[in-house]
C-alpha cells in the first residue's frame, strides 16, 4: 500500500557497493514524468553522473567534503529548468520536488536505500560546472541511490495539530 511506501522510506547514509542498473533508473525516472506540475512544463532534470563527472564534482567540493560523494554508487543531480516567470519558477521547483519524491518513493518500493542530499558544493559556480548545469536551472539535490546496508530508525515526526488547523 502507498501508506507504507511513504512511511517506510528512510534517508539512508551508507549503501552497498553495486550501483543500479540503467534499466531500474530508467523505471524511477518513468515514474517522475507522472509528478503534478502546472501548465505541464516538465521541469525536472536528472543527471546520472559517471565517474568523470563524480572525479570534477569532487575536485569542485575540495579535499574536506569530497569524501562524502562517495557514499552511494549511484548520484543523480536533480534540477529545474526555469522559465524567468517567478510565479511558474515557484511552482516549477515544486513540481520538481514532487518527481524527486517519486523517485525516492520508488526506490524504496524497489528495496533500494535512497538519501535527498543538497551538499554545499552544488551552490557554488566551480560545482555546477563540474556538473555542466546551465544557468537557468535550479539545483534542488544530489539524489543517492544504492542497495541498503542498513535500516535507519524512523526519526521523530511532528504530531499532525502541529500543522493542521481548521480555518472556519
Ligand atoms: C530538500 C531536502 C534536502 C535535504 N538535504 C539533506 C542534506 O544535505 N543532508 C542530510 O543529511 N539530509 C538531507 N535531507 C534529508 C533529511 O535530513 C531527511 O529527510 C530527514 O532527516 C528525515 O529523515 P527521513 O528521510 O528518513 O524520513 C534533505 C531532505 C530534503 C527534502
Amino acid at each position: 500500500m502507498i501508506d507504507d511506501v511513504i512511511r517506510a522510506r528512510r534517508t539512508h547514509k551508507s549503501f552497498g557497493p553495486k550501483p543500479v542498473s540503467r534499466a531500474v533508473l530508467e523505471e524511477l525516472f518513468e515514474l517522475a514524468r507522472w509528478a503534478p506540475n502546472h501548465h505541464r512544463t516538465n521541469p525536472w532534470r536528472f543527471r546520472v553522473l559517471g565517474p568523470q563527472s563524480l572525479e570534477r564534482l569532487k575536485e569542485a567540493a575540495g579535499p574536506a567534503e569530497a569524501p562524502k560523494l562517495e557514499r552511494a554508487p549511484t548520484l543523480v543531480l536533480a534540477s529545474a529548468a526555469l522559465s524567468g516567470d517567478l510565479i511558474q519558477d515557484e511552482e516549477d521547483v515544486c513540481a520538481t520536488a514532487c518527481a524527486i519524491y517519486a523517485v525516492l518513493l520508488g526506490a524504496h518500493a524497489r528495496g533500494l536505500a535512497s538519501y535527498w542530499r543538497t551538499p554545499r558544493v552544488l551552490r557554488t559556480r566551480a560545482g555546477r560546472e563540474a556538473l555542466g548545469v546551465p544557468e537557468g536551472e535550479r539545483v534542488l539535490g544530489l539524489v543517492h541511490l544504492g542497495t541498503r546496508k542498513s535500516e535507519p530508525p524512523p526519526p521523530e515526526r511532528a504530531p499532525i495539530e502541529s500543522f493542521v488547523s481548521q480555518l472556519p
